[in-house]
C-alpha cells in the first residue's frame, strides 16, 4: 500500500472526544493527511472511544467487527484512540479477533503521525497511552468544522476519583490550560463566525491557572467581543463557585443553563460515590441557582443501582427530582468500570432488573417535569440559534437551540445557520419546543 493518507474519525462519548477529534484532524492534516466521511474510502479508520459505561466498550467492538467486514476485500488500518486506549492499554493490540494497528490514549495524539509511520514494522504494533502531567494541546488550533458551536476545552483530567469513575484512569491527572491562550482562541473562533462557545473541563470548577480561577476565565471569555453565548460543562456540585452564579446573572452572554450533576439523591450514597456533598447541600445550592437567576434551567445525570443502593435510599433521588424540577435528567445504570475504587472494593449488587425498575421510575417521573417545564414556555418570546436547516422529520424546519439549551423546532424562513432569530413559542413535548418565527434577524441573546 502507498503510505495511507486518508483517515475517517468516529467519534463516541462526550464533549471531551468531539473537542479532542479536532485536535487530532488539525494534528494529522498538518501533516498531509485529509479526511474522509465513511469508512469505505479510507486507509485509516481511527475510533476516538469511551469507556464511561460497559455499553460505550460494546458499541466499540461491534462496530470494529462491522468495519472489518464492510472491508474483507481491502483491508483498512483501524486504530483506537482515547479512554479506550488508555483503559485497556495494550491487551487491545492483543485481541487476535480486533485486529487492532495501533492505539493511543488521550495525551499521546502528537504521537499519531509516527504510531501510523511504525505500522507494519518489525518491533510491536505501535501504541502511546502515556499519561501526561503537562498536555494541554494548547499549541494546537482544532479544526473545526461546520458547526455554529465551538467545543473549547479548557482542562484536562480529573482529580475527583468518583468511586463510580474510570475518567481519572484514563484522562489522568488536572491540568489547566493558560487563560490567554483560551482567550486568544475565541478571538479566532469569532473571527471564524462561530459566536456560541462550550468551555470543556472534567469539572470546569477545578479550573485553576496561577491566579485565574473558574469565574475569573469566564469573565475574560465573556468580554471578548463577539462572543454572543457561552456555556459550560461540567460544574461539580460539591465546589460550585457562588461568585459563578452573580457573574452570570450579570452578563448577557452567559446562557442561563447549568447541567449539575446529581448522580445519587441520598447521602450515605453519594459518600459511598466520594462524591464530598449531601443531598442537603446539593438542594441548597439548586436554590441559591434560582433564587439568583429565576429562569435558570437545570439539567443533571443520574445513576441508577449504586452498589448497596436500597429502594428506600433511590426514593430520595426521587424526591430530589421533584424538588429541583431538572428540565433534563440524563440516567444511567451503573456498570462497574475497571480500575475504579467502586469496581475493586463493592460488588455490583443491585440486581440488573432492579436497576432497570429504578431507571424506569425515573424517566417516567422525569418526562412529565420536563414537558410541564416547557409548557409553560409557550407564549414566550425567545432568540434562539438556528444550528440546522432542516430536522429528521422535516426538510421544511429549522432545528434551533434557545438560551436554555432547549431545541426549538420552527418552519425554515429566510434566515441561514448561525443566525440569531426572535421567535415565538407555540407548542412543546417533553423534548422540543415548537415556534415560528417574529420579526428580523437579532443579534444574540435578548
Ligand atoms: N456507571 C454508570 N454511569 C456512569 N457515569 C459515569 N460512570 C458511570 C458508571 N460506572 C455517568 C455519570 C456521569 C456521566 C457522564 O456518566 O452520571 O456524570
Ligand atoms: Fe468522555 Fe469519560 Fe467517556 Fe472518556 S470515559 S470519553 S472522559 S465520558
Amino acid at each position: 500500500m502507498a503510505s495511507p493518507k486518508t483517515v475517517f474519525i468516529e467519534t463516541y462519548g462526550c464533549q471531551m472526544n468531539v473537542s479532542d477529534s479536532e485536535l487530532i484532524k488539525a494534528i494529522l492534516s498538518k501533516e498531509g493527511y485529509s479526511f474522509v466521511p465513511t469508512e469505505y474510502e479510507a486507509d485509516i479508520v481511527m475510533l476516538n472511544t469511551c469507556s464511561v459505561r460497559e455499553n460505550a466498550n460494546q458499541k466499540v467492538y461491534s462496530r470494529i467487527y462491522e468495519i472489518r467486514s464492510r472491508r474483507k476485500n481491502n483491508p483498512v488500518l483501524v486504530g483506537i484512540l482515547g479512554c479506550m486506549a488508555t483503559n485497556f492499554k495494550t491487551a487491545l493490540l492483543e485481541d487476535a479477533k480486533l485486529k487492532i494497528d495501533f492505539i493511543a490514549g488521550p495525551d499521546s495524539y502528537k504521537q499519531l503521525p509516527h504510531l501510523i509511520q511504525d505500522i507494519g514494522g518489525k518491533g510491536p504494533k505501535p501504541f502511546d497511552v502515556t499519561l501526561s502531567e503537562f498536555e494541554t494541546y494548547s499549541d494546537v488550533y482544532p479544526l473545526r468544522e461546520g458547526g455554529v458551536n465551538a467545543w473549547v476545552s479548557i482542562m484536562r483530567g480529573c482529580n475527583n476519583f468518583c468511586t463510580f469513575c474510570v475518567v481519572p484512569y484514563t484522562r489522568g491527572r488536572e491540568r489547566s490550560r493558560d487563560p490567554h491562550n483560551i482567550v486568544d482562541e475565541i478571538k479566532q473562533i469569532v473571527a471564524q463566525g462561530i459566536s456560541q462557545v462550550t468551555l470543556l473541563g472534567q469539572n470546569v470548577n477545578s479550573y485553576r491557572h496561577d491566579d485565574t480561577d473558574f469565574t475569573e476565565l469566564m469573565r475574560m471569555v465573556s468580554d471578548v467581543p463577539g462572543v454572543k453565548r457561552i456555556r459550560y460543562t461540567s460544574p461539580h456540585p460539591k465546589d460550585y463557585p457562588r461568585k459563578l452564579l452573580n457573574l452570570m446573572a450579570e452578563r448577557h452572554n452567559i446562557c442561563k443553563q447549568i447541567h449539575i450533576p446529581l448522580q445519587a439523591g441520598n447521602s450515605r450514597v453519594l459518600d459511598k460515590m466520594n462524591r464530598t456533598y449531601t443531598k442537603e447541600e446539593f438542594l441548597e445550592l439548586a436554590e441559591e441557582m434560582k433564587m439568583i437567576m429565576p429562569n435558570i434551567s437545570l439539567s443533571t445525570d443520574i445513576i441508577v443501582g449504586f452498589p448497596t443502593e436500597t429502594a428506600e435510599e433511590f426514593e430520595e433521588t426521587l424526591e430530589v427530582i421533584k424538588k429541583v424540577r431538572f428540565s433534563q435528567a440524563f440516567t444511567f445504570k451503573y456498570s462497574p468500570r475497571k480500575n475504579t475504587l467502586a469496581m475493586k472494593k463493592f460488588a455490583d449488587d443491585v440486581p440488573e432488573e432492579e436497576k432497570a425498575r429504578r431507571l424506569t421510575a425515573l424517566v417516567e417521573l422525569q418526562r412529565p417535569i420536563s414537558l410541564e417545564l416547557n409548557l409553560e414556555q409557550v407564549g414566550h418570546v425567545q432568540t434562539v440559534l438556528i444550528e440546522e436547516e432542516g430536522t429528521k422529520k422535516s426538510e421544511e424546519d429549522f432545528k434551533a437551540r434557545n438560551e436554555a439549551n432547549t431545541i426549538v423546532i420552527l418552519p425554515k424562513g429566510p434566515y441561514t445557520k448561525g443566525d440569531y432569530i426572535q421567535v415565538e413559542i407555540t407548542g412543546a413535548t417533553s423534548s422540543v419546543l415548537i415556534a415560528k418565527p417574529l420579526y428580523q434577524k437579532t443579534e444574540g441573546v435578548l
